[in-house]
């Protein structure tokens, strides 16, 4: 092993003897301290370094009891991803003894668990930190922490050191395994903790977690994003794609299963690309849910798939059914093969259409969802036509629309841009009266239909009323006894509004058929 894999493992400590990466300003009054920042140019560098998988993660002894007495809050921003990597850093504080609490004021350690990828997901954090200085004033023995995809940004991490004192610690998203280290430090320092590796680093399989609900269950199946999508900042806060091995998820899978969780949601930045880093097995996601799917569970879904790995044998195989769930979210981006080209999405207008025409083939219910980013630079009034043209074309039921967000490190970040911002807004608003309407179209149907829920809980704005989601990822509300949250329901739909649906429940599903 050598220095950087025994840094990365943990095995030494990173910063002050050595910073792993320079940075522009002179921050050497912090190196008393653990002082490692990111840096976007070490980020970008992918090699063929083999990932380690490790299954020794432990809370060290002389670490034990930290929390005692102590209460930890973390608020999480951005995507499932994130969600998940709360989960696990609840798992460790748990580990050290602390209680959760759901107040600011209550907590003796909060972190916000960042997202950057756009501007104003950013803005929400600073005006968070903002909030919190007065409590960090009231409050000194207060730990602040930011952790997540913002702490990956060389930018942000300078801009915290230089206008934001309430901070205590910043990790990244590969230095999650390290909580109770930093917080170690942050209690004996004065000064910033800052530990965000620039290079992934290897799989830890048994980090802790504290799942939120027992219900639904997020499994990542890999890490990072190798695409390099020109707008993108994930392939930067993320590291390079590496794959889980089979085994562990198949074995998660079970475990959950066997604790009565009713549906997987798995997880990766770009899951198509799973087990393209395996050298020893030819395994990809098609496999991989072929062997989830004889599982004893009623739903899995995936996320995030990229249409450019999007494989003959993956479509056969949800083709099955079963447990599969036939609603897939496809990320478009842009219906113009010219947007598309400079955002190096590496697929066209027309293969894109055929991929959905492929899928709709083999699976003809099918109910695709996509994300849509309008205003790219330079991007034409006939270009954005053709992001209208498409979403018709495919017959999507729901779309995420975002105006494009220049994220500093990316390459479009450069591009010259000459579409003015009302321009911009103009055209989401257009695309998303189109959303709408195309949703409501797609709800109508639904009327007088028996569908199965998967009962989470009360409803967010009537707590006489429980809701849930269909198997296509419709929000119903309807009116049942508090005991079937949990269960998986039949519901005659009795109204259909643009986004959600009203019923009447009747029954329990009792046995949710899975395929052998
Ligand atoms: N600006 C706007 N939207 C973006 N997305 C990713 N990067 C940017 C950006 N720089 C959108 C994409 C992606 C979703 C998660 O966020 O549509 O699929
Ligand atoms: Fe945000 Fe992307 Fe990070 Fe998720 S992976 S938190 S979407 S920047």
């Amino acid at each position: 092993m050598n220095e950087e894999q025994r840094l990365q493992a943990g095995l030494i400590k990173p910063g002050i003897e050595k910073p792993a990466n320079k940075v522009e300003k002179d921050y050497s009054k912090y190196f008393e301290t653990v002082y490692t920042p990111p840096s976007l140019k070490e980020a970008k560098k992918r090699g063929k370094e083999e990932i380690a998988y490790h299954d020794d993660f432990r809370i060290e002894e002389r670490f034990l009891g930290m929390g005692n007495g102590r209460k930890f809050y973390i608020r999480t921003y951005g995507c499932q991803m994130n969600e998940h990597d709360t989960e696990v850093m609840a798992g460790i504080f748990i580990g050290l003894g602390y209680e959760p609490t759901d107040t600011v004021d209550d907590a003796d350690v909060i972190l916000l668990n960042t997202c950057a990828i756009r501007e104003n997901a950013e803005n929400k954090v600073f005006g968070e930190l903002g909030h919190l200085k007065p409590l960090k004033l009231e409050k000194p023995d207060l730990l602040i922490g930011v952790c997540g995809c913002m702490s990956q940004e060389e930018s942000v991490v300078n801009k915290i050191l230089k206008t934001y004192d309430q901070v205590d610690m910043i990790f990244g998203t590969h230095n999650i395994h390290r909580l109770p280290n930093i917080l170690h430090e942050a209690y004996l320092s004065k000064e910033m903790v800052v530990e965000v590796w620039s290079k992934e680093g290897d799989i830890i399989e048994n980090l802790p977690k504290v799942r939120h609900g027992n219900i639904k269950a997020w499994v990542n199946i890999m890490y990072g994003c190798d695409k390099f999508c020109t707008y993108c900042i994930v392939p930067y806060t993320r590291g390079k794609e590496r794959s889980r091995r089979p085994h562990d998820i198949i074995q998660e899978v079970r475990q959950l299963a066997a604790q009565g969780y009713k549906e997987i949601m798995l997880l990766g930045q770009n899951v198509n690309a799973y087990g393209k880093d395996f050298e020893d097995i030819d395994y990809r996601l098609g496999d991989l849910m072929d062997d989830l799917r004889k599982i004893n569970i009623p739903r899995i879904r995936f996320t995030t798939s990229h249409p450019r790995d999007f494989d003959d044998h993956l479509i056969e195989v949800l083709a099955k059914g079963g447990n599969l769930l036939d609603h897939i979210h496809l990320p478009v981006q842009s219906g113009s093969s010219d947007i598309l080209k400079i955002m190096a999405r590496k697929y066209t207008r027309e293969s894109y259409l055929e991929l959905v025409r492929k899928i709709k083939a083999a699976i003809p219910n099918v109910t695709l969802t996509t994300d849509i980013i309008v205003g790219f630079p330079n991007e034409t009034e006939e270009q954005f036509e053709e992001t209208m043209s498409l979403y018709k074309e495919v017959g999507f039921e729901m779309a995420y629309t975002y105006i494009y967000s220049p994220r500093e490190g990316t390459p479009a970040a450069k591009m010259v841009d000459n579409i003015p911002m009302e321009v911009k807004k103009e055209r989401l608003q257009r695309l998303n009266a189109l959303v709408n309407e195309m949703s409501a179209e797609a709800m109508k149907p639904y009327k007088g239909k028996i569908v199965k829920v998967l009962v989470e809980g009360e409803s967010k704005r009537n707590p006489e009323v429980l809701s849930g989601y269909t198997e296509k990822n419709k929000l119903v509300n309807f009116k049942a006894p508090r005991s079937v949250i949990g269960e998986i329901v039949e519901v005659k739909i009795t109204e259909a509004k643009t986004w959600s649906l009203d019923g009447e429940y009747i029954g329990v599903v009792e046995e949710d058929k899975v395929m052998s």
